[in-house]
């Protein structure tokens, strides 16, 4: 069975272990652009096999919540430069997050204050995070979307193909993950409840899955498939998306992704941070991943949710390749150390996720800063 701290191949990757930081949102980069304490917290964590950035905008329509980064401007990707310089220098891997949030945005978070955009003019039921004149932050009900004409998508998928161009050329990562996961723009494309387009992108499955898929054959063809990675999650409820087929779907999509040589493909299990079986919810991953290699996919295979080591090597010895942690990441920097001995972790504190500055950001101790380096 492979060790969760043995080398493994992703693609073009080549990864120290099989420990990957999940993408987590942390709004600390106001005006969209990433900040040295940033570069800072990413590189406390380079000794991950792989870190996945914060979900990243891809345009300015594609944002959705208060001082999250950016990709589309030079001071952004400037910003970004020193956040992977920094990470490399400690011998780390790191990819970014594209990202389009669709609906799940505010008039005050969009460009000239327009609607934010969706695939039908469903408002979802859910919230996004807004900085008070004063600094301090509140979560708000999204506006309600205008539904995009079909003329406005090939303009869309032009923003992916630029940001993972710069992403690479001009900010220095590694690869870059595409998010279709957690109900932003391209899972609200996939799924059914807020999906009720009429013209080639609603409807069937495949109509559904086309903008997802447009976009991915526009980035590998951009910049390669071995360091292109996508995000899935089949059944998760965040932000409102919920669809009647799931495993239909997402074996289609997977089956088309197939012949892309992605170095990865990312799988949320059950609710995004909830319960990893939903009864209501139900859902076959190893069915997926087997359509997936029935068609002759070879990425490597990420799984995430409420993973421990336990449970981690659980999936490795099930097949996984990788295994993606995302809140005993935030409190632990020193993460990988901490799950090969045993050591114990840190807890992360909620109340700084979102927002904020150093404190509960890259304050977490390590196990040599707090003297513990001899933990069971
Ligand atoms: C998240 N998650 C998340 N997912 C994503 O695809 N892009 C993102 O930017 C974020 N942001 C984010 C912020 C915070 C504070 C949390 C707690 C979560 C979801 C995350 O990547 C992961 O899927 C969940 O946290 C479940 O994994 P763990 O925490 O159980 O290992």
């Amino acid at each position: 069975m492979p060790s969760l701290f043995e080398p493994v191949r992703a693609g073009a990757l080549q990864l120290s272990n099989r420990v990957v930081m999940a993408p987590l949102t942390r709004n600390r980069a106001p005006d969209a652009v990433p900040t040295p304490l940033m570069a800072e917290y990413y590189a406390q964590r380079a000794s991950a096999g792989l870190l996945i950035t914060e979900a990243t905008a891809i345009s300015h329509q594609g944002q959705g919540y208060a001082d999250v980064p950016g990709l589309y401007g030079s001071e952004q990707l400037d910003g970004w430069k020193r956040v992977t310089d920094a990470v490399h220098a400690r011998g780390g891997r790191i990819v970014t997050q594209l990202w389009h949030v669709g609906r799940v945005s505010h008039v005050d978070l969009q460009p000239g204050g327009q609607k934010p955009v969706a695939p039908s003019a469903i408002t979802a039921q859910t919230k996004t995070y807004l900085v008070r004149a004063d600094g301090s932050g509140e979560f708000v009900p999204t506006s309600e979307p205008r539904a995009l004409e079909a003329a406005e998508l090939p303009g869309i998928v032009q923003d992916y193909r630029r940001a993972a161009r710069h992403a690479i050329t001009s900010a220095g990562f590694d690869g870059v993950e595409v998010h279709g996961a957690n109900g932003y723009l391209l899972d609200q494309f996939l799924k059914r409840s807020s999906n009720q387009r009429t013209d080639d992108y609603g409807g069937s499955i495949e109509n559904r899955a086309r903008l997802l898929l447009e976009v991915m054959r526009a980035v590998v063809e951009e910049i390669g498939g071995g360091v292109t990675g996508i995000r899935l999650s089949p059944v998760t409820p965040a932000n409102d998306v919920n669809d009647p087929q799931p495993q239909a779907l997402f074996e289609y999509v997977l089956r088309q992704l197939a012949p892309l040589g992605l170095a990865y493909v990312h799988i949320i299990e059950g609710a995004t941070g909830g319960p990893r079986e939903l009864p209501e919810r139900p859902f076959d991953y190893a069915a997926l991943k087997r359509a997936y290699r029935e068609a002759g996919g070879k990425a490597a295979w990420m799984v995430n949710n409420g993973y421990d080591r336990a449970l981690a090597e659980q999936a490795l010895a099930q097949g996984a390749d990788l295994v993606a942690f995302g809140r005993p990441f935030i409190a632990n920097p020193d993460l990988v150390e901490r799950l090969r001995t045993g050591a114990p972790l840190n807890p992360a504190d909620k109340t700084t996720f979102y927002g904020g500055g150093a404190r509960g950001y890259t304050d977490y101790p390590t196990l040599a800063a707090s003297g513990q380096t001899q933990a069971a």
